[in-house]
């Protein structure tokens, strides 16, 4: 710990700052003096190239109307595609806009038409459901199989859910909250499946950076380049380099079709632009802060080893598999027996943490809680303590 050129060690308490992950505990979870480990950012603070690129902004002190010739900050999403990820992606391929769930919305609507079935992958994140339903289709769930091994996709159950008449798939690909990595294998089964039945897919892969050493990301597209012509991937440095609240994400689409209809369909909404501080802050991730990652994650990835080995010497009936990227932990409580209510009273009320409810995430979710290990070890060793302390006794 702390060897390295940045610093993850330091606990930094981030009440009074308008951040919804600390200061909405008493609004999500009814009381403030719990430990927050549920919304999807870090404890850390972000590089400091993008600290210093939004302190030259702030002081310049003029916030204008920020240019519209967006190709510097194209070009710097598709040079991280095809540096960090192999993925051949242009300039000319990539679209601006300021949520990974704002673009799955608007795709949504120019994509697919009121009435239509769209398949999720369940567990998965909320927003997939709720963005579904919210725009008038309907969802067809294909729950993933759980297996001793890991969660898989269920190539079965898919091609008997696109015969409800589904439109399209939403891909969650790293899985939240399962972390897996799919594998190109997978995802090149996975992508056979949509293109021979004329799927249209939408694949969230705003977890692509974080991933561990065990494990590699495909981009779908890469994949399986046949799907190309009906797939739209969404992206973003907002997970990788913890700055979600600067609204600043991408979409990329090979097919030229499919990249001037979601430019135009964002650009109806007025939601085809990113603002100041978001572009400065994606273009310096992008372009100057690929060694913060690489020792953000190697800290992440000894918080999910030091994770792993608790459950087993101290926690084994609380089951977690192997995580291969993302920073939030599915936890298995179901050997406890309690439904989600009486789970997360404990988990709240007696460990006096806050995680997520796995309900949430699907019924499938009934007896999970969500953790997110992105903080100072130490204050992931304190949960964990916490945790381990409330079901001792149970
Ligand atoms: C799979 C997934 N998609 C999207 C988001 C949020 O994206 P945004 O804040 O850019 O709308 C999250 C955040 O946790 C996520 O896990």
């Amino acid at each position: 710990m702390g060897s390295g050129k940045y610093d993850f060690d330091t606990v930094i308490d981030r009440r009074g700052t308008d951040c919804e992950k600390w200061d909405d505990l008493e609004h999500a979870f009814g009381r403030k003096d719990i430990m927050p480990f549920w919304v999807a950012d870090m404890d850390f603070r972000s590089a400091p190239e993008i600290i210093e690129a939004l302190r030259e902004k702030a002081e310049w002190g003029i916030f204008g109307y920020p240019t519209e010739q967006a190709e510097r900050y194209q070009a710097a999403v598709a040079n991280w595609e095809r540096v960090r990820h192999g993925w051949a992606v242009e300039p000319d391929q990539v679209g601006l806009m300021p949520g990974v769930i704002t673009g799955l919305s608007v795709a949504i609507c120019e994509f697919t038409a009121p009435g239509d079935g769209i398949v999720i992958q369940t567990p998965v994140y909320p927003p997939f459901f709720r963005e579904v339903r919210h725009n008038g289709r309907f969802i067809v769930e294909n729950p993933l199989i759980e297996t001793p091994s890991g969660y898989e996709m269920d190539f079965d159950g898919l091609r008997r859910a696109l015969d409800q008449n589904v439109r399209a798939l939403v891909l969650c690909s790293p899985h939240n909250p399962v972390s897996r990595v799919w594998k190109e294998g997978e995802l090149a089964a996975l992508g056979k499946i949509c293109a021979s039945r004329g799927i249209f897919v939408i694949s969230d892969e705003i977890h692509q950076d974080l991933v561990y050493s065990d494990a590699k990301h495909f981009p779908l597209s890469l994949a399986c380049p046949e799907l190309d012509e009906r797939l739209l991937t969404l992206v973003a440095p907002s997970k990788t380099f913890n700055i979600p609240g600067l609204r600043a994400s991408a979409w990329i689409a090979r097919d030229k079709k499919i990249a001037s209809r979601m430019s135009l369909a964002l650009q109806r909404m007025h939601l085809s632009g990113i603002n100041m501080m978001g572009l400065a802050a994606l273009e310096a991730a992008y372009t100057r802060c690929a060694p913060w990652l690489d020792e953000a994650l190697e800290y992440l990835e000894g918080n999910r080893n030091f994770v792993e080995s608790f459950l087993r010497d101290r926690l084994p009936r609380v089951k977690l598999k192997h995580p291969e990227g993302t920073y939030i932990f599915w936890l298995d409580f179901r050997d406890y027996g309690l439904k989600s209510p009486q789970l997360m009273d404990v988990i709240i009320n007696k460990a006096r943490v806050a995680l997520n409810d796995g309900k949430s995430f699907g019924a499938q979710g009934d007896g999970f809680a969500r953790l997110n290990v992105g903080c100072p070890r130490a204050r992931l060793e304190e949960c964990m303590n916490k945790i381990a302390s409330a079901f001792s006794g149970i």
